[in-house]
């Protein structure tokens, strides 16, 4: 009885689909959600990832403050090799996710280069 009475509710707010059918707005909690990849490829050592210092560290470098940043956080910062290791499993997933580089920013990453991304991250973050 109680189940019917919420369905009704549900199709007649039409304003209150999005709510009903909640059940897949969760999915970037953890387990994080991450791209398949081969180690045994080649992998990348962090200079040569092409991403970092074309495009993230337009936003995330230690040569950049404030408002140069565009808001990136300050501790994670793709120039420098200690704080990309730390965050480096973020940062595939971010990627892999379409979040970054953010939609908005213009920038964007090759299929090259994400898979070179993909394969430092998660394949023993080599210096
Ligand atoms: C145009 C600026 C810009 C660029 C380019 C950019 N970021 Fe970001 N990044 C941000 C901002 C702003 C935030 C904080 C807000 C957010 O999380 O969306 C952020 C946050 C993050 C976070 C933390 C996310 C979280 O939720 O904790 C990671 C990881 C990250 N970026 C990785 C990257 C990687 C990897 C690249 C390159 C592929 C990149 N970013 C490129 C602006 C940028």
């Amino acid at each position: 009885m109680q189940r019917s009475m919420r369905w009704v509710t549900c199709l007649l707010l039409a304003a209150a689909l999005a709510a009903c059918g909640s059940e897949d707005d969760n999915q970037d909690e953890d387990p994080k959600d991450l791209p398949e990849v081969d180690c045994s490829e080649t992998v990348p050592t962090f200079d040569e990832v092409s991403a970092f210092s074309d495009v993230c560290t337009n936003c995330h470098s230690t040569g950049l403050s404030g408002e140069d940043r565009n808001g990136a956080p300050s501790r994670i910062n793709w120039d420098d090799y200690q704080s990309a290791q730390a965050n480096a499993e973020d940062g595939a997933e971010e990627v892999f996710e379409g979040d970054m580089p953010p939609p908005g920013s213009g920038l964007t990453l090759s299929n090259a280069q994400k898979q070179e991304l993909y394969l430092w991250a998660l394949c023993g973050t080599p210096e």
